[in-house]
């Protein structure tokens, strides 16, 4: 992995580096005080710190997994509280996705993997790994954050051509009683999604569930932005809010229609959220959790990985535990993160507002009342390409910025909202808060010019893939 320094700009550029491409926390907004107290508690004494050193539980820490469980059922408001047994700990949001595919995934029976896009890019290298490289399929966002219609449509398809081919036992998993597989996989961000920005509403949420259930989908969403939320108004009283706005597809797994768990049903539920202490905490804690019905939690716990050396994470499992039962970590995310993060995205949509809306640049659903995460997606004015866009910041005013194309779903880029050739992604978590507004003003300037060119469009620069440097662009 590179280091912060490899993330290069322009090489003759005599402007200070503005990285608005890197998805990392603020450095200035990692817990070190907080951990360091943890830890100290954790290793002091010997009855926590044995097993915070050995093997742990296949299923996690179960002082997190209670911590977690009743967090989470404070900020989802959920109408029974979670049991620690629909938890289980993780080493993240990407280590759990490869684990959900290990357990409740066949590469020849499971179809397809169903993408929302533009998508998280660095899940795609996980479903390649998982043997999915010719299957992943994407489908749209429209303005409440997927395009159901078309994932009907689509899905059908796919499931006439697996009658066709009699596609109809698993070819590479064993039959266990703990574990199933699914034949489809919707793969979603659905709150403050990475990249665009964007909050599936109620209703697709819900809507989702059902497809869900009527074709054996297992709908994985990473939900580890959900925390990280405060008022879209300018002008807020508070940028504090310390109750989700709606129920994450997990969530709504639990309640519609008689639940997961209804009658008739096999009781894995058709829903995993995948939560992650990376952006709340410290990405390199490797620490997070899956929440599912309690059998799908126990089913992924029996991932062989978990079996042969118990939970992944298991000491830094243990750190977060300590921060969670002291209540500081939440009180930290509630005081420290919200405002620090909605200050931030503040400042940069200000400069948006100023600066590119006037030149016909879009921000989606701007009409919500709650937004967070760590990134705002920019479709620029036709015919601007985000690719040379992204190329130009770099090399004529030394701003990085991702462009479009490296969301897009690997061999799936057909159909129209599929490719985003003209959209660019701007993060305002890592760089320095005092130069925000300057990245999208020098933005502004480069835009400007492509404006005024006759070249206009000219896309002579290659897009970037996810590959080398990839972790720069969370
Ligand atoms: C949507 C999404 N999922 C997963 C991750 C990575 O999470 P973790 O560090 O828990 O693996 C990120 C980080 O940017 C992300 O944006």
């Amino acid at each position: 992995m590179g280091a912060f320094s490899d993330v290069v700009g322009s090489k003759t550029s005599s402007k200070k580096l503005i990285n608005l491409l890197k998805g990392w926390p603020s450095l200035s907004l990692l817990p070190t005080q907080l951990l360091d107290k943890a830890t100290h508690n954790v290793l002091k004494h010997k009855s926590i710190a044995f097993p915070a050193l050995c093997y742990g539980p296949d299923a996690g820490d179960s002082l997190l997994r209670r911590n977690v469980a009743s967090w989470l059922t404070k900020f989802y408001q959920p109408v029974d509280p979670i049991s620690e047994e629909r938890i289980c700990i993780t080493g993240g949001a990407s280590q759990n996705l490869a684990c959900l595919l290990q357990v409740f995934t066949d590469s020849v029976y499971t179809r397809n993997v169903w993408i929302v896009a533009p998508a998280y890019m660095l899940s795609f290298r996980i479903f390649e790994d998982a043997g999915f490289h010719k299957k992943l399929r994407s489908v749209p966002e429209d303005d409440e954050g997927i395009d159901i219609e078309y994932l009907k449509r689509e899905i059908r398809r796919s499931e006439d051509k697996a009658k066709d081919a009699n596609n109809n036992e698993p070819q590479f998993k064993p039959q266990r009683s703990w574990g199933k597989i699914y034949k489809h996989v919707i793969y979603c961000v659905p709150t403050f999604s990475n990249p665009s920005f964007k909050t599936m509403s109620l209703r697709r949420r819900e809507e989702l569930v059902r497809l869900a259930r009527e074709y054996d989908a297992l709908i994985v969403t990473d939900d580890v932005y959900d925390f990280l939320q405060w008022p879209s108004s300018l002008t807020p009283r508070t940028l504090s809010i310390d109750k989700a706005e709606m129920p994450r597809i997990v969530d709504v797994d639990r309640y519609l229609d008689g639940g997961a768990e209804r009658e008739g049903a096999d009781g894995f539920g058709n829903a995993a959220s995948n939560g992650s202490f990376s952006k709340i905490c410290g990405p390199g804690l490797r620490t997070g959790w899956c929440e599912g019905t309690e059998k799908l939690s126990y089913g992924v716990s029996q991932t062989g990985s978990s079996r042969s050396g118990g939970s992944p994470s298991q000491l830094t499992a243990c750190f977060v535990a300590e921060t969670l039962e002291t209540g500081e970590l939440q009180r930290f995310v509630f005081e420290e993160l919200q405002p620090a993060y909605g200050n931030r995205y503040r400042r940069m949509v200000q400069a948006i507002n100023k600066e590119l809306i006037p030149l016909g640049v879009h921000v989606p659903q701007t009409d919500r009342e709650v937004v967070g995460g760590y990134f705002i997606w920019l479709t620029l004015p036709a015919p601007l390409k985000g690719a040379v866009l992204a190329q130009r910041a770099k090399d004529e005013e030394n701003v990085v910025v991702a462009q479009g194309e490296i969301f897009q779903v690997p061999g799936d880029t057909e159909q129209p909202g599929t490719y985003f050739s003209n959209h660019v992604r701007v993060c305002f978590a890592w760089e320095d808060e005092d130069m925000l507004a300057e990245g999208i003003e020098r933005l502004a300037q480069v835009i400007r010019r492509m404006q005024n060119e006759e070249t206009v469009g000219d896309s002579s620069a290659q897009p970037a893939t996810a590959e080398g440097d990839a972790k720069d662009y969370w």
